[in-house]
């Protein structure tokens, strides 16, 4: 069993940066245009391991399992190996290895809530009414008129309803996602069996934890009732199938309980859900559920101070003690964080706020989750409609990764399963490696500055009062040093008086960085002027006075 080489200890989920892998898109080694595990292990060094890499503690690797593609790998065939297209499980243990060996945790998904259509145990399901597997799956009868059980709908508005008739048996089988994602019974033992063996599986070859999609509906009532729509995503109703709460909590306490049998190992959950008293809930009583859940709601922040200060208090306010947050900017189900915050009439404003954002997102209190790309600055790809192959329109947000300007982007020497992005020429690894000035320069900078700074890695968080309504500011602090950060999400230069902001920090500010690569110093003395979506690392002490660009 390889295990990891690194300083970090049992609580490396807490101080570490973490980076999500979409494997199709990563790096292909065979010329079929899909991204593979050999592929990662290859690209292992723009993670950790040298002097230029960007420094990040582990890695979460979406579905690489043997699938039918219908959901990209979150239709999984078989748990426990490789999807040919993406290589072998002798690849992965070489890609496990290699990633321990530079001190990278992996992460792998666990995909609980459904199978593929094509799993062994559905073709058993659906084969007769009295398979045994029949019950592993869920079942119901036609209403009166033939129509499905009720009103439940997939998370795809293009699916439709959550309900397939199978002709042959005459009976509908419940799915969450796509027809060919059946969900499973959790009220089976067989199930629930099945998954332990599964857990165990990964977690005896080494794997340091699971990412568990839809971690937060993957028991169903049992009645199949009770189900009001909720505004889950504000504006938008929820028809969903929802969830048994307290037997999914229960569910997740036990796999808490095996996972604490092996050794600093975690478990983080998609928990998309946007009540915050809801989501704290999937942390247990602390430390007894979810390591981490997901938290989505940067990700349908509106780009306004007051937005984002509200997001960390409310989870600052809520969890349980014991508990960790954890901030993520984009993933695999939304577009990416840098073409959010696009303006139509100033790409540059993109950039310049995904910087801001990146500053914030590396210096809060809880763990950061990076997606592939967003450390060059990669946006969604355009998609022809010809090209379209997600049924939920994620296409743009997993196009290839951009290595260099040659025309496979370095990604690849075949045709790309997704087009690779025309800024592929500009925006890439290459031509930012060596630029301090660059995405990745900064990206590496502040990931740097994290994993040397007590305040950033596990020191308290205080939020500063009294700075300007588009400002959102706070302090990081532990016993041997403090941090501050001033965010200026405004479109206004926003000047902060020194010696106020120094009152509420309690400290006098040396500066660290600015997300403005041009930053040389403050326009005016004795404040600190901030540029329309400019963000600055502040720290107790600093430079000496003399040289600090900030007087
Ligand atoms: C959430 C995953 O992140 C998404 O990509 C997938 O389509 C659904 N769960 C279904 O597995
Ligand atoms: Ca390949």
């Amino acid at each position: 069993m390889s295990r990891p080489r690194s300083g970090l200890g049992a609580d490396w989920w807490r101080h570490g940066v973490l980076y999500q892998i979409y494997p199709r898109s990563f790096q292909d080694s065979n010329g079929d245009g899909i991204g593979d595990l050999p592929g990662i292990t290859a690209r292992l060094d723009h993670l950790n391991g040298k002097a230029d890499s960007l420094g990040i503690d582990g890695i979460w690797l979406s579905p690489f399992y043997p699938s039918p593609m219908a959901d990209f790998g979150y239709d999984v065939a078989d748990y426990c190996d490789v999807d040919p297209r993406f290589g072998t499980l002798t690849d992965f243990d070489e890609l496990l290895g290699s990633a321990h060996e530079r001190g990278i945790r992996v992460i792998v998904d666990l995909v609980p809530n459904h199978t593929s259509d094509q799993h062994p145990w559905f073709l058993e399901a659906r084969a007769s009414r009295d398979n045994p597997k029949r019950d592993w799956y869920v079942w119901a009868d036609p209403r009166a008129d033939g129509s499905p059980p009720n009103g439940w709908r997939s998370a795809f508005p293009r699916v439709g309803r959550a309900w397939t008739l199978d002709q042959r048996t005459g009976q509908y089988y419940l799915h969450s996602f796509t027809r060919e994602q059946p969900d499973l019974n959790w009220w089976n033992p067989g199930v629930r069996m099945a998954f332990e063996e599964i857990l165990r599986f990964w977690l005896d070859r080494g794997v340091d934890g699971f990412r568990i999609d839809v971690a937060h509906r993957t028991v169903k009532p049992r009645s199949l009732r009770g189900h009001r729509p909720i505004e889950n995503i504000p504006g938008v109703l929820d028809r969903m199938p929802p969830a048994d709460e307290p037997e999914l909590h229960a569910l997740l306490r036990s796999w808490r309980q095996l996972l604490d049998e092996y050794d600093e190992r975690m478990v983080v959950g998609e928990v998309f859900l946007f009540d915050p008293v809801k989501f704290v809930s999937f942390y247990g009583a602390g430390e007894d559920e979810l390591h981490l859940a997901f938290n989505f709601a940067f990700l349908r922040a509106p780009w306004a101070a007051e937005a984002f200060r509200n997001v960390v208090a409310t989870f600052e306010r809520l969890l349980p003690q014991g508990a960790w947050p954890d901030y993520t900017l984009s993933n695999h189900d939304n577009p990416r964080a840098i073409s959010r915050y696009a303006l139509a009439d100033d790409p540059e404003r993109a950039r310049r706020r995904a910087r801001l954002a990146a500053l914030m997102l590396l210096t809060l209190r809880g763990t950061p989750f990076l997606y592939y790309g967003e450390e060059i600055g990669m946006t969604d790809g355009p998609i022809p409609p010809e090209r379209v192959v997600d049924v939920a329109g994620r296409d743009p947000e997993r196009t290839p990764m951009q290595w260099d300007a040659s025309r496979g982007a370095g990604f690849t020497t075949g045709d790309p399963w997704l087009p690779i992005s025309r800024e592929a020429r500009t925006v890439n690894v290459e031509a930012q490696r060596s630029d301090p000035d660059s995405m990745l320069g900064l990206y590496r900078r502040l990931i740097a500055y994290r994993r040397a700074s007590p305040a950033l890695f596990g020191g308290g968080y205080r939020p500063i009062a009294g700075l300007p309504s588009d400002c959102f500011g706070y302090v990081r602090e532990a016993e041997t040093g403090a941090v501050a950060a001033l965010l200026n999400f405004g479109d206004r230069p926003v000047r902060v008086r020194r010696d106020r902001l120094e009152g509420a920090l309690g400290f006098r500010g040396g500066f660290v960085l600015s997300t403005d690569p041009g930053r040389g110093g403050p326009s005016s003395a004795g404040s600190f002027e901030l540029e329309p979506d400019e963000g600055l690392l502040i720290e107790n002490g600093g430079q000496p006075e003399a040289e600090d660009p900030l007087r």
